[in-house]
């Protein structure tokens, strides 16, 4: 049977000690990790690239690793990030100057393909790319930083996107990222995220593996809709 995923957000973790927290934070019950790659340019921040990435798999990560990039242009960070043992890219539709090439070249290269929507973007954009997508990604708060508050419009973003998903009668997950909470996980579920990403509410947390099985409490209390 399908579940519910969570994706801890290295965001926020401790940096100066990445691959010792990447690998608590899957010790802990994380399902995935998820990278967030920011240029100062595409988001106003500066994070991590390819080279920590495969240092993190240097270290001896075998977690899924889902790279979000935030960082225009995408094409030749894309080929970098897949050499640097990333499992699946998601680019930002706004950052590629041609998305189906990029989401093709994402697949060439042997990773999962994403596009990710900020809370502005309209679900139009999807059109025509589901037989090239098998993730999409609805950013629930302003791409950037983390520790924001989720926006509750993105609720009905959410049953949108998984709505058009079933139409298209593809096997595309639904990452939902930003905001996400103990709190707020289920509603998020609810509405057809089976991806939840969440960084400060894991790692500003001392106890990571309670905070996980908080969140799979909740999302027990959720029938899947895929
Ligand atoms: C924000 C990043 C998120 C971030 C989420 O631009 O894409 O992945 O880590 O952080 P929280 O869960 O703290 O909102
Ligand atoms: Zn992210």
């Amino acid at each position: 049977m399908n579940k519910h995923l969570i994706s801890a957000s290295l965001l926020s973790a401790d940096f100066a000690r990445l691959g010792e927290e990447a690998q608590s934070v899957m010790d802990a019950g994380a399902d995935m990790l998820h990278f967030d790659a920011m240029d100062n340019h595409f988001v106003p921040n500066l994070t991590i690239g390819p080279l920590v990435c495969a240092a993190l798999r240097r270290y001896g990560i075998q977690a899924n690793i889902n790279v979000h990039m935030m960082v225009q242009p995408v094409d030749r960070l894309i080929v970098d990030f897949s050499k640097a043992g990333a499992t699946s890219i998601t680019i930002h539709y706004e950052a590629s100057e041609n998305v189906e090439r990029s989401l093709m070249l994402i697949r060439q290269q042997g990773c999962k393909a994403g596009l990710a929507l900020k809370p502005e973007t309209s679900v139009r954009c999807l059109e025509g790319l589901y037989d090239k997508m098998d993730l999409i990604l609805v950013m629930s708060v302003n791409p950037g930083f983390g520790g924001q508050t989720f926006i509750p419009e993105i609720f009905d973003k959410i049953k949108h996107v998984r709505n058009l998903i079933s139409a298209s009668g593809r096997h595309i997950s639904l990452a939902v990222d930003g905001g996400i909470k103990i709190n707020n996980i289920a509603e998020v579920a609810n509405a057809g995220a089976d991806v939840l990403i969440a960084g400060s509410a894991i790692f500003n947390e001392p106890d990571y593996t309670k905070v996980i099985a908080e969140m799979r409490e909740q999302l027990a209390t959720v029938s899947p809709h895929f």
